[in-house]
């Protein structure tokens, strides 16, 4: 947060107790961290040296609970059909759970090999310290090859203070080669990171859109591979519009709509992109400032890292920087919320509507050239969306943004909508009426989900391969048991 801009932002703030600006990297530069080489990603073993820091970062582990969203929002598993998402989507929990709830997910499948399941190694990217561990050991390009179970017994720690933390000089640190690439193709100097911006960019690492950039390279040993390597498609800048031209240019696409055949992007959480335009980013205030605010335990002033929702922490979060009742900014979010929930709800109705009209229109003989421009809208539609609502939070952190953004989807739906009406009158179904998806089975079920099976497979994994790689992991000393003592195991599927 820089004084400067504060100081112009007028009666909103009192400027004379800041959260975050008393806490900067000098606290702990130069203080000497856990481990004198290579990366510790057990979050145990920085307890001893930081306990107020790895005390409130357990906390995490408060936010257990499983909201499934395709139960909530039935919609999803029509716009994601043929894509994982629509098999299971869960809003976020507490940092603590990041590795069990990438295990867990019905996306990442059934694995019975290191060979084997429907994703790449990539999955594991945003979920856990091992990952800078094993591309500082490994490389990064074979880091991102093979399949996700390669790495089943590696990762056995939950995203934690290597992810953040240099392990040498407990410093912040980009530990993610790819958003030094990012940044570095939007023009910034990584090599002269302010420590204000750290307070933003440590979040960047994974709360950022991403793909999957297939990379042919040859390992030591003269044999070709290819990896899928995480890339910020940020070449044209940080807007949804600067990211669909770099896709569409590209010719991307991370998968074709089972239904409407329409070459889908999803977005991945857009979260600093999103921000960064919001009225927050522009007065120079940081992640950490609402996320990590500074606390004071004893004579100890240290920030806050039970990293959650502000929400029930309004009066230490917000009232440093503003002046005005904890009820009163409450009932500022709520409203801001419920009129993202008006718009999300009517973009999602006409995108998923659109889906089931092409799906229609191809089962009655439409032609390529009748849909080509159709299937393009639907893309771009869904992407603004998906960037929109993908971004937990961003209808407080930027909320004109993603107002404007969901009104696009669902206007450029429309279009694509009314073309689709002409499309099926020459085709004669001019009556044509999708079918009701208001809930998940229904929805499920035109997404062509075979829910039960996959159900099944994964309980299988569960309580085979899966209990391999906890054995393995503590064998090699990467897991201690005992640190995922009590730990509750749920799942959107086990009821
Ligand atoms: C998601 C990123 C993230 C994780 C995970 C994380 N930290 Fe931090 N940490 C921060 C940020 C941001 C700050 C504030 C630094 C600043 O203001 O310059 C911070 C500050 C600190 C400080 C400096 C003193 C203070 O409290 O401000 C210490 C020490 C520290 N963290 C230790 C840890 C330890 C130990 C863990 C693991 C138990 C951990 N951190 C996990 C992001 C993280
Ligand atoms: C290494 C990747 C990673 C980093 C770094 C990271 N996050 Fe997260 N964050 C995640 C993932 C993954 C989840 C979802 C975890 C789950 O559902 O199991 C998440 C969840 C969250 C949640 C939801 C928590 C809840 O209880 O509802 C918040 C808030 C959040 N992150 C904020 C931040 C902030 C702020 C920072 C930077 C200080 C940050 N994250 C850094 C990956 C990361
Ligand atoms: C000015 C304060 C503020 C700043 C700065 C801020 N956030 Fe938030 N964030 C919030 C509030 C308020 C919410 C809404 C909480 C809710 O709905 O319960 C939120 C929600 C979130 C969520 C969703 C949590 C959930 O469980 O759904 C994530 C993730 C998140 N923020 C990450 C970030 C990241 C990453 C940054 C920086 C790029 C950031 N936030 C900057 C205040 C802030
Ligand atoms: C580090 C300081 C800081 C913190 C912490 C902070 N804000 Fe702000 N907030 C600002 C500044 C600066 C502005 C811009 C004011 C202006 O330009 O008039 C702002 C603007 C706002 C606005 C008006 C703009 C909009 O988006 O509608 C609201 C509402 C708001 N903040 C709510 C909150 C809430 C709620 C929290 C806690 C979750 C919070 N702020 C935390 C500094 C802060």
């Amino acid at each position: 947060m820089k004084r400067s801009h504060l100081l112009l932002a007028g009666s909103l703030i009192t400027v004379g107790v800041m959260v975050g600006s008393s806490l900067p990297g000098t606290v702990i530069a130069g203080q000497a961290g856990v481990a004198e080489k290579g990366v510790e990603s057990r979050n145990e073993k920085w307890a001893e040296k930081f306990p107020n820091q790895f005390k409130t970062w357990m906390q995490t582990s408060e936010n257990d609970t499983i909201t499934d969203m395709l139960e909530k929002k039935p919609q999803l598993a029509v716009l994601w059909a043929g894509y994982g998402f629509a098999k299971d989507y869960n809003a976020p929990r507490g940092h603590f759970y990041a590795v069990q709830s990438n295990i867990n997910s019905l996306r990442t499948g059934a694995p019975v090999g290191p060979a084997t399941g429907p994703m790449p190694t990539a999955c594991w990217t945003c979920k856990s310290p091992d990952v800078p561990r094993l591309i500082e050991e490994q490389g990064e390009l074979e880091y991102f090859t093979g399949k996700w179970a390669k790495y089943g017994n590696e990762m056995a720690n939950a995203i934690g203070c290597a992810d953040c933390h240099s392990s040498q000089t407990a410093e912040l640190t980009i530990s993610r080669p790819y958003l030094e690439r990012g940044l570095e193709a939007i023009g910034v100097d990584t090599k002269n990171i302010d420590s204000e911006s750290m307070r933003s960019l440590a979040c960047a690492q994974c709360h950022s859109e991403y793909y999957f950039k297939a990379t042919e390279w040859t390992d030591k040993k003269g044999e070709k591979k290819v990896a899928k390597v995480v890339t910020l498609p940020w070449d044209n800048g940080l807007t949804a519009e600067d990211m669909e031209k770099y896709y569409d240019e590209l010719g991307f696409k991370d998968w074709t709509h089972k239904i409407s055949k329409a070459p889908m992007l999803k977005a991945q959480h857009p979260g600093y992109e999103i921000f960064s335009t919001g009225i927050h980013a522009k007065s120079g205030v940081s992640c950490a400032d609402c996320h990590m605010p500074s606390t004071t335990e004893g004579d100890e002033t240290f920030s806050d890292h039970h990293i959650a929702s502000p929400m029930e922490n309004i009066e230490t979060v917000c009232l440093g920087c503003h002046d005005q009742e904890a009820e009163e900014l409450k009932a500022v979010i709520e409203t801001k919320f419920e009129r993202k929930e008006q718009l999300m709800e009517i973009a999602m109705d006409s995108i998923a509507k659109a889906h089931l009209e092409a799906g229609k229109a191809w089962e009655i003989g439409a032609t390529e050239t009748e849909m080509k421009e159709i299937l393009t809208d639907i893309r771009h539609a869904q992407w603004k969306w998906d960037y929109a609502i993908a971004s937990h939070g961003s209808f407080f952190h930027a909320p004109e943004e993603t107002l404007r953004l969901l009104a696009v989807a669902n206007e450029t739906a429309q279009t694509a909508r009314l073309k689709l009406v002409q499309v099926l009158a020459k085709h004669g179904a001019v009556d044509f009426i999708a079918p009701d998806f208001s809930d998940k089975t229904k929805a499920q079920a035109l997404a062509q989900v075979p829910l039960a099976k996959l159900v099944e497979e994964k309980e299988n994994f569960r309580a085979t391969l899966l209990k391999e790689w906890e054995k393995q992991a503590t064998a090699k000393g990467l897991l201690d048991p005992a640190t995922r003592k009590g730990m509750s195991d749920k799942t959107s599927y086990m009821k």
